[in-house]
Formats: C-alpha cells, structure tokens, sequence
C-alpha cells in the first residue's frame, strides 16, 4: 500500500492551496482508520489546517472533490467524515498487489539499497577457550539476522568473527596447562578441559600471586613468537573453534572471516605510532591515552604501562584495516549494551585521527537475557551454556511433535528446526535492547506468539500448497472478503519491514511482522474455505497461500528461522 500512498500523497499535494505540503511530508500524514468500514487508509485533515488556514472539515472535502476530478488508480472512493478524509481502497487494485508478490516471488520484498555497497558485521565474537553460553546468543543471532537484512537490501556482506584469542588469559592458559594440564586429556575432553585450566588458575592465583608474573613472561613469549608458546595457542584455538562450529552449524549461521584479535598483535605498533605522530597520545599515570574530556567521556586506553596493548587499541588497528580490505561504506559491531562506552569511545579517537568515515562505524548493542526470570551470572558459575538450551528446546519441542504428528517424517530435523526456531524467535521477538526472558512454556506454545506459531503457520500454507494443485489463473477484478482484503494489506507490508528493519537494526520489526502475517493468515484459512470455493475465489485464495508461503518464508528465513514444509 505504500505506492499507493505515494501516489495519492502526490495527486493531493497538487490541489489549490496545497502548496506547503511535499508528497512526502504528506505521506507521513496518512493513518489506517481503526475500522476497516471506515476506509482503508485516512489523512486526518486537522494535521493540515493550520497550515492552510481552513477548517477540516472544509479541507476535507475540497480534497474529496479534488480527487473525483483528478482520480488516482487504486482509490474507488474517498470521502468526508468529520475532517477525516477516509480512502477506499478498490479490490483491483489489491489483486494487482498481489499478482505482484506472485510474480516476484523469493524475491518479493527485495530492494537495493545497498547495491554496489559493502558493509562488514562483526558479531558473536566469543573469548576463546570458553563454552558458548546464553550471554553469547544475542550477538550471534541479532549479528546474523542484520547481515541477511542487509543481503536481502543488495549489499556485499561480510561476516566477522573477531575472535578474542589474544591477551594475558593465553598466557594464564599456557601457564595452567604447563603446570597441571596434558595434550592428551585436551584432545579427549576438548573446551571443558580448557574451562577446566582456565579456572584452575585463578584459583591458585589467588594462593600464589607470583602465577600471574608467569602468566605475562608466557604471554609475552607468545607476543613475541616462541615456538612452544605458538604452539600451545594454536590447539587451544583450534578446540574451541571446533566446539563453536557445531553451534554454529546448528544455527546455520556462516561467517567469511575469522580473524580475531591475535591478527591484529602485529598491525598494533603502527597504529600506536600514527596515534602518536597526530598528537592524540598523552601519558597517564604510565599508561598512554587517548584524552576525550572534551566530549564528555573517560580517556580510550591505548597502552598499558607495561606498554602491552589493550581492547581499544585491537578495536581501532581492526577497523583500519578492514576500511583498508574491504572499502566498507559501513562497519557494524554487535554487543551487549554494557560494551556502548568502549565503542563510543574508539570510534571518537577514529574521528580525532582524521579519518572521515567515522560515522560509518555503528554499534548495535542489546539487553541481558535470563532464562525463567534467573539472571545470569556467569561469576558463580551460574552460566547456563547454549549446549544445553539448545538441546532442552529440541528435547521438549520433539516431544509436542510426539503427540501432535506421531509419523511425521524426519521427526528429529523438524524438532532441531522448531526447538531452535523457538529459542531464536523468543530472543528476537522485542526490540533488541529490551532483556529477553525465557519462558519454555511460552516459547514453546504452538498457539502463542511463538516461533513454533509461526513455523506452523507456514507448513499450513505449504500443506494447502499440496493437496491443491489447481493452475487458476486469478481474475483482474473479483469481489475480497474482509479476511481476504486484509491478508493483501498485510503482505503489502513486507518491503517497508525490511527498510525499517535495516535502518533500524532491529530484527524484532521482521519478527512481529512474521506475526502479523500468522495472524491475518489464520483469519483468512478458517473464514475462506478453499476447497468447494467457486474457481475464482479459489484462484484468488490459492494465490493468498502462495503468497504467504514466499513472505513469511522469507521473513522467517531473515531472522535465522528454519522452514519445515511439514510440521
Ligand atoms: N570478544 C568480545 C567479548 O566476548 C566481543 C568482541 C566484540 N567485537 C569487537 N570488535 N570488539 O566480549
């Protein structure tokens, strides 16, 4: 309905006394009435009458007379009611929508905004040598959902996993392993041996402070390339990576690159000395900073006194880089919002060193999460880890399959697909940086606002798909039910979705829009029946499923949702 909107915005603003008002400011001005008795669309005539010095109800009715002399393609009527100026919408016009959608198909919803454009995301990120635990969820599947977003939009993508594989925990690491550790039980027990290490030396740091003096002097032998040293980090990285991939797989979630922080240990020096050369260092106790008084911020700590690098400093020769490799127009980092000062910080110095694309720099950050309303605290140990929620939510989403569908094909991969479904669709479903809480029962209810809901809903429409095999083709100008009229109105919705959703970075609008099209799509199945329906309806109604199938399996596809065609 959007061009439609447009196109009436348009018409209206060359009416006599319409001269301050552009077709776009106009646009802005148009509400959907409450009741679709009412009219389709309405421009509430008040909003216009300061300006134009009339009363509203006058405007309104100017405008109506405007438009029966001057008619736009798609309105059959408008009228007068009490200022309001109420359009309706004709039933050609929304069969004409929705041949559209048919015949774009997979590729309804589509734009290119982004064509010949690059834009690098760097997301989920995990410190390696730990599990993957729930407070790692939200940067893997908002990260992954804004890249599709942005790929739908026509733009290059590239997808970042930047590591964090370098800093004093590898010396810890390699100290705990040196004293109490084997490769042997590494190879067998993988990442829980080194959660294990990794633990093990704080507490006997506690005991014995002189074990982080050797958790430096072994780190930096690794800085400085020691055979052994190298050696040990490699394996450490490479059974971590091992142990992330399944998830990843699990999750269908793909990156381009894993450079992390160590490919940066070497590219640190230069970027220490431009900061240097500029005039932006100053030391601070020994430490040397980056001072950001002025803009109402604490300093971005560039070198320890020990003169070793810091989070800031891998952050700023990263971004350098990547501007250097992929010419991006822009750069977004996915994190928790308790990491917001970090980035506001770094990407001021990027500023202060006088490169211009600061402002391509974007940081996209999210509330906690906690499951059953327990916060998660990952210091007690308390970490609930993504293993075992995944696995609890396949479990419990193959047992409703269980008593839903006994002799449903490839039970486990539906169950994977819908236990995985749920947990995704749970955390994308409010705006990111609200905290998300799990609920099972909720997350899980085929009948709430669900993943499973939605997932269902999209196997009714294939299943329809199925048993009607009927080519009819869809009449210019047939007579809509209300259900029908609606479902058009809501699918219309899709390409305005993806644009907010990719300017806004936010997942949760797809996510609620999956919603909208369950809903309106449930209505439209039990009130408009398709089998025993004349040709016509059943042509147009036929049509509506085909439709519903390609949005809402795109919608869902773009927040990282497996389809099942049978459920
Ligand atoms: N490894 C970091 C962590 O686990 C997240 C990295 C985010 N990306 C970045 N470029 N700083 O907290």
């Amino acid at each position: 309905m959007n061009a439609l909107k447009e196109t009436l915005a348009k018409t209206l603003c060359e009416a006599p006394g319409m001269e301050g008002f552009t077709p776009s400011s106009l646009a802005e001005l148009f509400d959907t009435p409450p009741d679709p008795a009412m009219g389709d669309l309405a421009l509430a005539c008040f909003k216009l009458s300061k300006l134009m010095r009339k009363s509203p109800v006058a405007i309104a009715s100017d405008l109506s007379a405007y438009l029966t002399e001057h008619p736009v393609n798609g309105i059959f009527k408008s009228e007068n009611a009490g200022g309001y100026l109420n359009f309706f919408v004709s039933d050609a016009y929304r069969v004409s929508i929705l041949k559209g959608i048919l015949d774009q198909g997979e590729a309804y919803g589509t734009n290119e905004t982004g064509k010949g454009k690059t834009m690098v995301i760097d997301y989920s990120s995990p410190n390696i040598a730990k599990r993957f635990h729930i407070g790692h969820l939200g940067t893997t599947i908002i990260g992954n959902s804004i890249k599709l977003l942005h790929r739908f939009c026509g733009y290059r993508t590239i997808g970042i996993n930047y590591l964090g594989d370098w800093g004093t925990q590898y010396g810890k690491l390699v100290v705990a392993f040196k004293h109490w550790g084997s490769e042997e039980t590494i190879r067998e027990k993988g990442i829980d041996e080194l959660n294990r290490l990794y633990v093990l030396f704080g507490t006997q740091a506690e005991k014995d402070p002189s074990l982080n003096d050797e958790a430096r002097a072994e780190f930096n032998k690794l800085e400085s390339g020691d055979e052994e040293n190298l050696r040990l980090w490699r394996m450490f990285k490479e059974i971590s990576l091992k142990e992330y991939m399944k998830t990843y797989d699990l999750l269908g979630i793909q990156f381009d690159s894993f450079n992390g922080e160590s490919f940066y240990s070497d590219k640190m020096p230069a970027v220490v000395d431009e900061l240097r050369e500029k005039g932006l260092l100053k030391l601070d106790d020994g430490a040397s900073i980056v001072d950001l008084s002025a803009y109402h911020m604490p300093p971005c700590l560039i070198l320890k006194r020990d003169g070793s690098s810091l989070y800031p400093t891998r952050d700023i020769a990263a971004a350098l880089w990547r501007k250097k490799e992929y010419d991006f127009d822009k750069c977004v980092y996915v994190t928790s919002a308790g990491q917001s000062l970090h980035f506001a910080q770094w990407f001021k110095v990027i500023g202060l060193m006088g490169y211009d694309w600061e402002d391509q720099l974007v940081h996209v950050p999210y509330g906690t999460f906690s499951i059953n309303g327990e916060k998660i605290a990952s210091r007690t140990g308390n970490v609930v880890l993504l293993d075992d929620l995944f696995r609890d939510a396949i479990e419990k989403a193959g047992a409703i399959i269980d008593e839903k569908n006994p002799d449903l094909e490839d039970r486990d991969k539906v169950a994977e697909a819908v236990g995985i479904g749920a947990v995704i669709f749970n955390s994308l479903l409010s705006n990111r940086i609200k905290d998300v809480d799990f609920n099972w029962n909720e997350a899980l209810n085929f009948e709430g606002n669900t993943g499973p809901y939605a997932q269902y809903s999209y196997a009714r429409a294939c299943s329809i798909l199925r048993k009607e095999t009927d080519e009819l083709e869809i009449p210019d100008d047939p007579a809509l039910c209300t259900e029908e009229k609606d479902l058009i109105t809501v699918l219309s919705a899709f390409p305005e979705k993806i644009l907010r959703a990719v300017k806004e970075y936010e997942p949760s609008v797809i996510t609620r829009y999956a919603l909208d099209i369950c809903q309106s799509f449930n209505r439209f199945y039990n009130s408009c029946p398709i089998r025993g329906a004349l040709p016509e309806e059943k042509a147009v109604r036929l049509g509506l499923c085909k439709a519903v199938k390609t949005t809402l399996g795109s919608a869902l596809h773009l927040i990282g949702l497996k389809t099942p065609e049978k459920i």
